[in-house]
C-alpha cells in the first residue's frame, strides 16, 4: 500500500513505523512541519509539496483543531483511490467527510498509547462507502499494533475513549499509588516501582488468557481472612473504588462528547 501521513508525531509515527516494519505499507510519504527524523525524500513540511500520487491510504494524525484544514488541502488525484483513517480525537465523520468533500471513505480510529509497544487497543468506526476488503485491511493495520475492535455507532467511540483511549493513564495512576504505598511500607523506591509495573504486566497477561473472568481471577488470589482479602475489603467498602471508576469514566465520556460537539 502507498500511504500518506498528515501529521507524524507520537501517534502518527507509532502507526507508520510499525506498518512499514511489518510490510503492511510499502511506500510512505509524510507531511509534518515539525519533523526531523524521517528520510528527506519522503518528508514534506506542507501538503502542497507532497507527491501527486494516488494513495491507497491517507492517515490523518494531527491535533483535532487542524484536522479539517489538513484534509481539505488534498488533491483529487491524491484522494482518487484512498481510504482515509483519522485518529483525531472527537472529530466527527460528518466533519471529516465534509472537509474531504466526500471524495473518499473515512474511518475514525481511537487508538491508545500502548500502540507504541505493539500492545495498543483501537476502537474503529466506519461510515458508509467502505468496502468489506477495505474494512478488513484497516482491521489488519490496527491488529499489527495490538487489538482492534469495530463499533457500529459513532457515539460509542466516546465510550471507547473513556475506557481504552484514556485507560492507560488510569492504570499508570494506580501503579503510581501502588509504588508510593510500597515505598511508604519501607521498600526502596526503585523496587516498589518494579513491583508495581511487573504486577500490572502479570495481571494483564492473566486477564488476556482465553475465557478469563476478572471476578474469578480476583477470587482465586483472595483467600478468606488473608492479606488480599484485607485489602479488597477496603477497596470494596461502600463500593468506593467502583463508584470512583464509574464517576471518572463518566467524566471522560462527557468530555469526549463535549469535544466532539465543537
Ligand atoms: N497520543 C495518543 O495517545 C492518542 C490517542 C488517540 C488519538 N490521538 C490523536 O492523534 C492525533 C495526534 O496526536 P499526537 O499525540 O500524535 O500529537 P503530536 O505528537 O503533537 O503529533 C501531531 C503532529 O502533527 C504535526 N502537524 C501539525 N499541524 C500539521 C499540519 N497542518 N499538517 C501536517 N502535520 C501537522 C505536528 O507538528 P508540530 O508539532 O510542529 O505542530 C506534530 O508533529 C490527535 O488528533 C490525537 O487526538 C492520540
Amino acid at each position: 500500500m502507498k500511504a500518506l501521513f498528515i501529521g507524524y508525531g507520537r501517534m502518527g509515527s507509532a502507526l507508520g513505523d510499525a506498518w512499514l516494519r511489518t510490510g503492511l505499507i510499502e511506500q510512505l510519504s509524510i507531511v509534518d512541519p515539525g519533523l526531523a527524523g524521517a528520510p528527506e525524500e519522503s518528508r514534506f513540511t506542507r501538503l502542497e509539496e507532497a507527491p501527486e500520487d494516488a494513495f491507497d491510504l491517507i492517515v490523518l494524525a494531527v491535533k483535532p483543531g487542524y484536522a479539517s484544514t489538513a484534509l481539505a488541502g488534498l488533491s483529487d488525484r491524491q484522494c482518487s483511490q484512498a481510504m482515509v483513517i483519522s485518529v483525531a480525537a472527537g472529530v466527527t465523520l460528518a466533519t471529516l467527510s465534509q472537509a474531504l468533500d466526500e471524495r473518499c471513505p473515512v474511518v475514525r480510529a481511537m487508538p491508545n498509547t500502548p500502540v507504541l509497544v505493539g500492545a495498543g487497543c483501537t476502537g474503529l468506526y466506519a461510515g458508509g462507502g467502505l468496502g468489506e476488503v477495505q474494512r478488513e485491511r484497516i482491521g489488519q493495520l490496527f491488529a499489527a499494533v495490538g487489538q482492534a475492535y469495530w463499533v457500529e455507532q459513532e457515539g460509542l467511540l466516546d465510550a471507547v475513549t473513556a475506557i481504552s483511549g484514556s485507560g492507560p493513564a488510569y492504570y499508570h495512576l494506580f501503579s503510581e499509588a501502588l509504588a508510593q504505598a510500597g515505598a511508604k511500607l519501607g521498600l526502596p523506591t526503585e523496587l516498589a516501582h518494579q513491583l508495581a509495573a511487573q504486577t500490572a504486566f502479570g495481571a494483564a497477561t492473566l486477564q488476556q488468557q482465553a475465557h478469563a473472568d476478572f471476578t474469578e481471577l480476583r477470587l482465586a488470589v483472595t483467600s478468606p481472612n488473608g492479606t488480599t482479602a484485607a485489602a479488597i475489603e477496603v477497596f470494596e467498602a461502600d463500593q468506593k473504588l467502583r463508584a470512583l471508576v464509574d464517576a471518572a469514566t463518566t467524566a471522560a465520556f462527557n468530555r469526549s462528547v463535549e469535544l466532539s460537539a465543537h
